[in-house]
């Protein structure tokens, strides 16, 4: 038996939490877009052609904005090819995935889709290929009211309403020698900058995300960040961050760790922009955007080289086993004890590439156990994330070395009178007691624990057996102020308390 403690204390307020923190991705890849969210003739589509059986599981996922058309597939993408009648627009190669496009889904969809989810837009622009003239032309398109060019024809397609669009992504990826347009940190630094300027002209309410490193592994990280900001500093609100983990070689127990990644790279990001805050004696704080992350078993792709030309092929629809569930909890926990810094997050992504919503073209949605951390998080993080300072034993892992067993973050909202707990037990093999101090809150009671474990960690969901893990309820009890609970082996729980 193991033991751990943490404290809840409103005085320990970290920050709110940013309702953004609970975003996702489509990109136009593989399944994610066609047969994903959108497919005509589905018996669940709506009128444009839009899986309503999708959008029930993405609302109640609690899907708060939707990042798109891209990821890799935006750096060679004309968005013109996917406005206007359907009838009319063309069929295109798209490079980034070496699939064949038929432009069927297009923006005027995605607003639609989005919309219809309750969700807010995030939209990347092309400067891979493309550049600033695209980018304020795209912006034009949705953003002014009427009486040009460019917003008469969203008027003329059908969106009478300006879309106000406030979060943009300067590119995607633009470090990584994959991306179409790839770039220089100071080639990319000074084209964000003078896109960001040109795109504030026409609309000073955007909020523009930098491209941050492709992830923490890539050799021009940091330097990256640092001679992006030099120059782009002033013209934007966030730095992006993109991690992908996956069990190597049978290292489970490095996989159960690999929060500790994410939360080194998150450390070093601020450290790096705040560096360049310094630096060029700026009074704004730079926030980040986490705008793709996930568990991806990459070692089983086959890279884009592989891949024959084909529209909506198969692509990365990794089926989830609850453990994986459970390291996908610790990521949002991650991002949740970074609550004061990083204000957007993206799960890439959404519907079947590497999506915790599966689907059959023509058949059912259903939920990937990597579903239930997020949707509980989305629903029960609310008010304040806060300080826990968990008191933890270690365990030893060959890839990052000691790490906590428990990791944990809670979130407090004294209105309505309610406080999360989220915890990781990393044990394989030993459930962790967990006391948690409330003497600051002596009103506070248990009203649930959910837990996501199982004797077989391989377990998965399937279209077969969509509710083989779903979160099951647990009990603890409070005494003199102190809650303890059971945390099983390699588990994800949620505390819901009253308070
Ligand atoms: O999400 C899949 C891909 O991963 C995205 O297209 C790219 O941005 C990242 O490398």
């Amino acid at each position: 038996m193991i033991d751990a403690r943490l404290t809840l204390d409103p005085a320990f307020r970290l920050g709110p939490v940013d309702r953004r923190l609970f975003g996702s991705f489509v990109e136009h890849m593989g399944r994610s877009v066609y047969t994903g969210v959108f497919e005509p003739g589905h018996p669940a589509a709506d009128e444009l052609g839009l899986r309503t059986d999708v959008l029930d599981l993405a609302r109640e996922m609690g899907v708060s904005v939707v990042r798109y058309p891209g990821g890799n597939f935006v750096s060679n993408y004309r968005w013109e090819d996917g406005v206007g009648p359907r009838e009319s627009r063309p069929t295109r190669l798209d490079l980034a995935w070496r699939s064949i496009e038929s432009n069927q889904f297009g923006l005027g969809e995605y607003m639609a889709w989005v919309r219809r989810l309750g969700a807010e837009p995030m939209l990347a622009v092309n400067l891979g290929t493309r550049g600033l003239t695209e980018a304020v032309e795209l912006l034009e398109y949705c953003n002014y009211p009427g009486g040009t060019a460019l917003s008469d024809r969203r008027v003329k397609n059908g969106d009478h309403d300006p879309y106000g669009i406030k979060l943009w992504c300067l590119g995607n990826e633009m470090d990584g020698p994959w991306q179409i347009g790839h770039q220089t940190a100071h080639e990319y630094g000074r084209i964000a900058a003078e896109t960001g300027r040109a795109m504030r002209r026409l609309d000073p309410g955007v909020e523009l995300v930098a491209c941050g490193s492709s992830g923490r592994h890539m050799p021009t990280f940091g330097s990256w960040e640092a001679t992006v900001l030099e120059q782009c500093y002033d013209q934007v609100d966030y730095i992006s961050l993109h991690a992908y983990y996956e069990e190597r070689d049978g290292d489970t127990a490095s996989f159960l760790g690999s929060a500790v990644d994410m939360d080194a790279f998150i450390d070093e990001v601020i450290a790096t922009a705040d560096h360049v805050k310094a630096r060029t004696r700026s009074g704004r704080k730079l926030r980040l955007s986490f705008d793709e992350w996930n568990v991806w078993y990459q070692q089983r792709f086959g890279g884009e080289a592989s891949l024959e030309w084909r529209p909506t092929p198969r692509l990365i629809e990794d089926e989830y086993s609850v453990l994986d569930a459970v390291v996908v909890g610790s990521y949002l926990i991650s991002l949740l004890g970074h609550a004061d810094r990083v204000s957007i997050g993206c799960q890439a992504q959404l519907a079947n590439v590497i999506g915790p919503i599966r689907t059959e073209p023509g058949g059912p949605a259903w939920r990937q156990t990597t579903y239930w951390p997020f949707a509980l998080t989305a629903r029960l993080a609310r008010g304040d994330a806060l300080r826990v300072e968990p008191e933890s034993p270690l365990t030893d892992t060959a890839a990052y070395g000691p790490v906590p067993v428990l990791t944990a973050a809670a979130s407090l909202d004294l209105q309505a009178g309610a406080a999360a707990l989220f915890a990781v037990n990393r044990s394989l093999d030993e459930p962790l007691t967990l006391t948690v101090d409330l003497r600051a809150l002596p009103a506070a009671r248990l009203r649930t624990h959910r837990v996501l474990a199982d004797d077989d960690l391989r377990a998965t969901n399937t279209q077969a057996d969509p509710d083989r893990i779903v979160p099951r309820q647990l009990t603890g009890r409070v005494d003199d102020g102190r809650l303890t609970v059971s945390l099983p082996p390699a588990s994800w729980n949620v505390l819901e308390l009253s308070v």
